[in-house]
């Protein structure tokens, strides 16, 4: 397909303010959406075949654990830590000389913006990225490594588009829309093809899912080599646009909370993948927070892979029970990208294990008289809980005042653990109250 770009001469500082009318993005046009089809998904594989690495798609540690034969795509593994490359590599194959040589601008929480300065700099195209200010500080070092113009601009992702559809205008450049850009839908499509020819038989396969490109391009290629394999889309309760574009039947706007899963924080749906996907997929799940820290948990602990928020949305929906029809079929999750800032990880992997009943908050009030604390204290070491920190309070404490409330947080082995803390301290003190856990069994 031969697409053509609108581009206009302007001058000026970029103001957000004034950009509502400016946003130019012809081949995303919400009255004439485009309907991607195999055979492009088909030509972007052979075009990108020597620039893009075919992940592994492996049988999975999690399989017991789940009670899936579960298979894993390790897209994360491509050199910039995500999928995006795909579509990126193949929008910027697609441009012409003329526009190669002005260059290419794109909007982007990280991955796409990573993918497009990767492929620039290796195919020798100028990149402007215009980054909001919550994408996370890892993936804007890396546009920055890869010799890329980068602007951190505009409170979300609906902002930053604003500003980049604004210099595609003044400076010419071919604005890149990382989801909706039929070429990037057809890059993301080449994916499915290698799953297909790396495992058979399979049942279902858990695409995570922001913009809606990656779901478009794989229920296309799924589709129509294996119109029986189930198509599942993930989102984060905290950015559904999907869902809310499955409700209206049509992408439609939707706020985004801070969430985990950072690469699909995108407030509406494109449209040309709403076009191409809306009648292919067979299922949508919306996932908690807390299953996508625990997710990402278990991809560490049992896969030894680092799986960011949005690439671990699959399992999460499976650890929350929201796919237990699978149960016994062989799905596929896309792991769709792995880069999550170390702080983030940090804090995910606390959050996983409070999840997973592992890191415990519990409040005991004990006696205030000398040993009262170091008494409590060895009760955890007696059954060995590992306590992590110790506060106690005096002054608002409502039960006589020869006692000391003591906020205890600790490490147990597992829930059943726990549970045994639990009835423990429930035996040895009146008032115990532990975070996340139904009450003491007292008789
Ligand atoms: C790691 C990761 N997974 C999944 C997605 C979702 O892709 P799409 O926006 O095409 O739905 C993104 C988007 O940036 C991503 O970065």
């Amino acid at each position: 397909m031969d697409y053509t770009y609108a581009s206009s001469s302007g001058s000026g500082d970029v103001n957000l303010n004034d950009t509502e009318d400016l946003v130019d993005d012809p081949l995303c046009n919400p009255e004439k959406p485009l309907r991607i089809t195999f055979e492009e998904i088909t030509s972007a594989a052979y075009k990108i075949r020597t620039g893009i690495k075919n992940t592994p798609c492996e049988k999975s540690h999690l399989s017991d654990l789940t009670g899936m034969d579960l298979y894993l795509k390790k897209d994360f593994q491509q050199h910039t830590g995500s999928f995006k490359e795909r579509g990126a590599r193949y929008a910027m194959l697609m441009l012409n000389e003329d526009e190669r040589k002005r260059g290419v601008v794109a909007a982007s929480l990280g991955n796409h913006a990573q993918a497009v300065c990767y492929h620039g700099y290796l195919l020798n195209i100028p990149v402007t990225v215009v980054m909001p200010l919550i994408a996370p500080i890892m993936k804007i070092q890396k546009c920055r490594e890869y010799k890329a113009n980068v602007i951190i601009e505009g409170r979300d992702m609906a902002e930053a588009k604003k500003v980049a559809c604004k210099l595609s205008k003044e400076r010419k450049l071919t604005y890149i829309n990382g989801y909706d850009h039929p070429h990037i839908i057809a890059g993301q499509g080449t994916m499915a093809l290698e799953i297909m020819e790396q495992v058979s038989d399979i049942d279902a396969i858990v695409v995570p899912t922001g913009g809606g490109g990656l779901l478009a391009g794989i229920s296309v290629a799924v589709k129509m080599l294996h119109p029986n394999i189930k198509i599942i889309g993930v989102e984060s309760e905290r950015c559904s646009s999907y869902s809310q574009a499955m409700q209206n039947n049509c992408p439609t706007f939707t706020p985004i909370e801070g969430t985990l899963a950072d690469g699909l924080a995108v407030p509406e749906v494109g449209f040309n993948a709403w076009e191409t996907s809306k009648n292919l997929i067979d299922k949508l799940v919306v996932v908690k927070e807390e299953s996508i820290a625990l997710a990402i948990l278990r991809f560490i602990e049992n896969e030894k892979c680092v799986v960011e928020g949005a690439g671990a949305c699959g399992l999460a929906a499976i650890l929350d029970g929201q796919l237990d029809e699978l149960k016994g079929k062989r799905v596929v999750l896309i792991l769709s990208g792995g880069n999550i800032d170390t702080t983030i990880l940090g804090r995910c992997l606390e959050r996983g294990l409070a999840a997973d009943g592992r890191l415990v908050k519990c409040k005991v009030t004990v006696s205030d008289r000398p040993g009262g604390i170091s008494e409590l204290c060895k009760l955890f070491g007696s059954i060995g809980v590992s306590i992590k920190d110790v506060i106690h309070e005096r002054a608002w404490v409502t039960s006589d005042v020869f006692s000391v409330e003591v906020k205890v947080v600790c490490e147990t082995r597992d829930y059943n653990h726990s549970m045994e803390l639990r009835e423990l301290l429930c035996s040895k003190y009146k008032i115990v109250k532990f975070e996340n856990f139904p009450p003491c069994n007292r008789n």
